[in-house]
């Protein structure tokens, strides 16, 4: 299957509004390096989240002039700074989304998790306003299959943000070809399937907030430097054992080889970032000081908890939902005075995004 397969046909402009919200994702292998358009070099996997969500809302408006238009708001407020990014976005997409010439659009969209956590939203902001589109698209064509609807969803979310091709379904996505999911593809993401233990679609994932400020290199700077990065290869294929391996433990229910995995892919990550030329540094001395307490726990308590990071300094710190209570009380009494202003967010793996019902 190749793009063609998700180019639409023209349709005649109708009103409609709609109202989605898709969840933000973790990666556990991560998605480090890329070519045109959003193609991954290697293979990535994640775990939906539930309570870490942009909810967006589309009004399209058939055009008086026959021209394609928008309007952006976040959190009520007009922001035509983020317009620039979005139109990007509607250029890479128009050839798939042929009809939308005929609508002037009007987007309101808003984040579950607060403004300046460090908690990057374009992945659920890009799969929220995805799946708008497809909602207006299933109504000027209403035979569409279920499949398709989720496939493309991803397909556009991704052109918008690699990441937010995951932020479709859940529990665990997968993103990029590789040997062992068949079907997986480069151009938008599949549910891990059938056969992942029940273990992990209750997996807890608590954000310790260590830095709230913006970062100092932007997901895409990295992705950048990745293209004269001297261990990208071994990277590359790195991502791809560590897939197999972790792929083979989440069907078992194997926590300790979860734990190395996710752990080994998080450092990996920020590795690619620490030898990059120039190099940058977006983990803190308390991103540290949280991981060592982690490990001690570990240990110690015999949990098997363990961390995984993002493109920031904040720590994602994942458990089964049996040890949940005992976690927490961890978290108060020992991590949170590492977080900026205490502050941290407990989640959990969640089953994808939603429509929403208007009030
Ligand atoms: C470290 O999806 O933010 O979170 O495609 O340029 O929008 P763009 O990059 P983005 O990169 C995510 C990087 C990551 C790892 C991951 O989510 O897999």
């Amino acid at each position: 299957m190749d793009e063609n397969h998700f180019i639409a046909k023209k349709g005649t402009p109708i009103p409609f509004t709609a109202f989605w919200e898709a969840p933000s994702n973790i990666a556990l292998i991560k998605y480090w390096g890329k070519t045109a358009p959003q193609i991954p070099k290697n293979p990535s996997l994640s775990f939906t989240l539930s309570s870490s969500v942009s909810q967006t809302e589309v009004f399209f408006q058939p055009s008086k002039l026959g021209k394609f238009d928008f309007t952006f708001y976040f959190e009520g407020i007009p922001k035509p700074d983020f317009k620039p990014k979005l139109q990007t976005f509607f250029k890479r997409i128009e050839s798939y989304i042929p009809w939308i010439h005929g609508f002037e659009l009007i987007i309101k969209s808003k984040n579950t998790f607060p403004h300046s956590s460090g908690i990057a939203s374009s992945a659920s902001a890009m799969a929220a306003l995805a799946l708008c589109l497809m909602d207006m698209e299933t109504q000027l064509f209403p035979s569409m299959e279920t499949d398709f609807f989720h496939q493309k969803a991803s397909f556009l979310a991704r052109l918008g943000s690699g990441s937010a091709a995951r932020s479709i379904q859940g529990p665990v996505t997968v993103w990029g070809e590789n040997k062992i999911f068949s079907k997986a593809s480069n151009l938008y993401a599949l549910p891990f399937g059938e056969e992942l233990h029940p273990v992990f679609s209750t997996y807890q994932d608590a954000i310790l907030l260590v830095d709230k400020g913006t970062k100092a290199v932007s997901s895409s700077q990295g992705h950048d430097l990745m293209h004269q990065h001297p261990f990208a290869s071994q990277r590359f294929s790195q991502a791809v054992t560590n897939l197999e391996a972790l792929t083979s433990t989440m069907k078992a229910g194997d926590l300790d080889t979860f734990v190395d995995v996710v752990e080994l892919e998080a450092l990996s990550l920020h590795a690619m970032m620490l030898t990059s030329n120039p190099y940058f540094i977006l983990i803190k001395p308390n991103t540290l000081a949280i991981i060592e307490k982690i490990r001690e726990f570990r240990v110690s308590q015999k949990v098997p908890i363990c961390f995984t990071l993002d493109a920031g300094a904040n720590v994602h710190l994942l458990y089964p939902l049996e040890f949940k209570a005992q976690v927490n009380t961890f978290i108060e009494e020992e991590l949170a005075v590492f977080c900026e202003k205490g502050q941290y967010l407990l989640d959990q793996v969640g089953e994808g995004a939603k429509k929403c019902n208007f009030v």
